[in-house]
């Protein structure tokens, strides 16, 4: 009796601290996270009317947790747990706040527990443009040496996740060029990890710093490639920047990456196959409720009645 509640308290206890090895456990399940500041995360981020200094709230809501289960590469490439703010050691030029990637991830582990490890890469900056990204330049290339980085123990790049534009609403130039420049940074980036199938989550802007906004959209959501998915966030709440999301609307967009996330796994959510989620009907719940106990009882019943 005392046996099996000890192994069971020693399952709980290892279930809340993150051991060494989790850290540096194979086969992590890796996410790139990239593009500007709306995905490096400014939700809560509030500037001092007076003194105009901004800082962030702490905020943290319960969506974005940390979890044993979530770890992330930090700016010396060595494996952390993750927390808000996930970029700060990233674009620690600005001050960070709430993002989408701990809701994201917690999220995915709340609709598939077997999902594993979950390591995510955050690269994105504050304020850059689509051609800050192109091929050959320094934020192209950290990013790459950060994505090589994770799998050097091992490890499969499930996703990139991809919220980038704003500051190419700023001239009409950039707002023309953007489709094309967004269309070669992806299959580049495919390339060069040498995943030609690689999941590409974006986001459609919600926002921009200039007025172009509907053409960067219009070119975001021209983008046709295969295992390409655009998940809107036009509409969600902003901060009074009118720019940054606000930690409210980050929790959202999270769970509309993960939702969107979910359906390139080969059978969705992997659930529990006694636990279906077709609709109890009234003829399941008598076999499985009352005829099933009832015939295991008249078995039991034979069973001992032939020992006697
Ligand atoms: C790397 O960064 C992490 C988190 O920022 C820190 O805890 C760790 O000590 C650093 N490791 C090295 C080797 O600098
Ligand atoms: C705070 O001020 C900076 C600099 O003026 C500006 O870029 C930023 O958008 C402001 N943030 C908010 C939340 O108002």
């Amino acid at each position: 009796m005392v046996l099996p509640i000890f192994f069971l308290l020693l399952i709980v206890t290892q279930a809340w601290s993150v051991r060494p090895q989790q850290l540096q456990q194979q086969g992590k399940n890796i996410f790139i996270l990239a593009g500007q500041s709306n995905i490096a995360g400014r939700g809560g981020v509030v500037n001092n009317t007076i003194t105009g200094i901004a800082t962030w709230d702490g905020i943290v809501p319960p969506q974005c947790s940390p979890n044993p289960s979530i770890l992330k590469l930090s700016a010396n490439l060595t494996w952390v747990l993750a927390q808000e703010p996930l970029h700060s050691d990233i674009d620690f030029n600005k001050i960070n706040g709430v993002g989408p990637g701990m809701a994201f991830a917690n999220y995915v582990l709340g609709k598939d527990p077997n999902f594993g490890i979950i390591g995510l890469v955050p690269c994105a900056i504050g304020g850059t443009k689509i051609s800050q990204w192109e091929k050959g330049t320094f934020l192209y290339k950290q990013m790459m040496k950060r994505t090589q980085a994770s799998v050097q123990n091992g490890g499969t790049i499930q996703a990139l996740l991809w919220y980038q534009g704003e500051s190419d609403t700023e001239s009409q130039e950039d707002a023309k060029s953007y489709k094309a420049k967004l269309e070669k940074f992806f299959l580049d980036v495919r390339d060069d990890l040498q995943s030609p199938m690689l999941p590409i989550i974006q986001v459609a802007l919600a926002s921009g710093s200039g007025p172009f906004i509907e053409i960067v959209r219009e070119a975001q959501m021209g983008i046709d490639l295969m295992n390409l998915r655009t998940i809107d966030a036009k509409g969600l709440p902003l901060e009074l920047d009118n720019l940054h999301l606000t930690t409210a609307a980050q929790v959202q967009l999270g769970k509309m990456f993960a939702d969107t996330f979910l359906k390139f796994l080969p059978s969705g959510p992997t659930v529990s196959p006694i636990r279906s989620s077709a609709p109890r009907n009234s003829s399941n719940f008598v076999v499985n409720i009352l005829i099933a106990p009832l015939f295991l009882c008249i078995r039991m019943i034979l069973f001992l009645t032939n020992i006697i």
